[in-house]
């Protein structure tokens, strides 16, 4: 119980928090069945808001904040999760109201545990994440939705971001016509490079006409805001849009037409909550058919020092691609 780990910890005093390294002790880790010796975690858009006191995402302080962590079982009282083990942990209350994955120790309930599947790295899987892991969720919605290959384009919002590289990869890897829509003008090639076929600027934010032009046969969502009410006027008759996240604003401008004129759904993806049997034949599937087959080559790796410094870019869009953190 005397051992002594690194952390970074999130403090917050009023409007202000502080963020640093500090060392932590076993006996400051919350009750769980299993301890994890955490070896990889990774940056996402949800750090950077739970390190900010604005950010309304942080439920406890001091907090260790990483919402995402991979790393080997130390401790355990759970069979499925035994000792010598290799898992990841994401979600639920990870890195918002419970220690998350930004420390050398993590300690868990048994039932967020996901044994990692064969044919993953723990960097592998880090280098996935929440948002790769969300990105997957999407792309199983539009399949679950019938959206095959050969359906037409499909439009991915945010597309140099965690989610958005990453479903841009996963498409195009299962053959689909990815088109790309980024704010950022010297992404294009590093899109093209994930399997992008078109690169297009960011979405007309504005409310527009109830229906335009139609152009996609599915999409996925990270950005919401007044782009996801582009998306719902301009997908095809019988498509689906996979959203997920709110870069773009929570405020969607969109009018019921597309629904009963065009047979259009909004299909919401929740990662947090998800049941961990689900959650576990999600990540089997990243490990199989849903590999993104650029994992390693667009991912950046920091050290753990350097995690302010990342999450700061992440909230103001400076940041592309994923980026795992190298704890243990
Ligand atoms: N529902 C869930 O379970 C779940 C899980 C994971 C993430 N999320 C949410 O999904 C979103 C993306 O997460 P992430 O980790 O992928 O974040 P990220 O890496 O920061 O990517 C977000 C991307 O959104 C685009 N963007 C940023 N600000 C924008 C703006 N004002 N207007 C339009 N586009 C903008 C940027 O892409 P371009 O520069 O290429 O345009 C940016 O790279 C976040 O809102 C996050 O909270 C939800």
């Amino acid at each position: 119980m005397s051992e002594k780990f690194s952390a970074l910890v999130v403090d917050r005093d009023g409007d202000d928090t502080s963020l640093g390294l500090r060392r932590m002790s076993m006996a400051d880790l919350p009750e769980g069945a299993v301890t994890v010796a955490v070896e990889w975690s990774s940056a996402n858009y949800k750090d950077a808001l739970a390190v900010r006191w604005d950010g309304k995402v942080a439920r406890n302080h001091p907090l260790v904040p990483g919402i995402d962590l991979a790393g080997t079982v130390i401790d355990s009282t759970d069979s499925a999760a035994p000792v010598g083990g290799q898992v990841i942990v994401h979600g639920y209350d990870l890195g918002v109201a419970r220690h998350g994955g930004y420390a050398e120790r993590a300690r868990v309930p048994a039932d967020w545990v996901v044994p990692l599947p064969d044919g993953l790295t723990a960097r592998d899987a880090m280098a996935i994440g929440t948002a790769g892991f969300t990105a997957a969720l999407s792309v199983i919605r539009l399949q679950d939705h019938g959206i095959v290959p050969d359906a037409g384009p499909v439009l991915v919002t945010g597309a140099t971001g965690g989610v958005g590289s990453v479903a841009v990869d996963i498409l195009a890897g299962l053959g689909y016509e990815v088109v790309a829509s980024t704010g950022k003008a010297d992404a294009h090639d590093l899109l093209r490079g994930l399997g992008a076929s078109e690169v297009i600027d960011r979405l007309p934010t504005e409310a527009g006409r109830p229906l335009e032009s139609q152009r996609w046969a599915a999409a996925v969502d990270s950005v919401g805001g007044g782009g996801l009410g582009h998306v719902l006027r301009t997908l095809k008759y019988g498509g689906v849009v996979a959203a997920s996240g709110l870069t773009g604003g929570i405020a969607l401008p969109a009018t019921v037409m597309p629904f009963i004129l065009r047979g259009v759904t909004l299909a919401g993806i929740d990662s947090v909550q998800l049941a961990i049997g689900a959650r576990r034949e999600v990540w089997r599937r990243l490990s199989g058919d849903l590999r993104p087959p650029h994992l390693t080559e667009f991912t950046n790796e920091v050290a753990l020092a350097d995690v302010p410094e990342v999450l700061s870019r992440l909230h103001a869009s400076g940041h592309t691609g994923r980026t795992v953190v190298a704890i243990g």
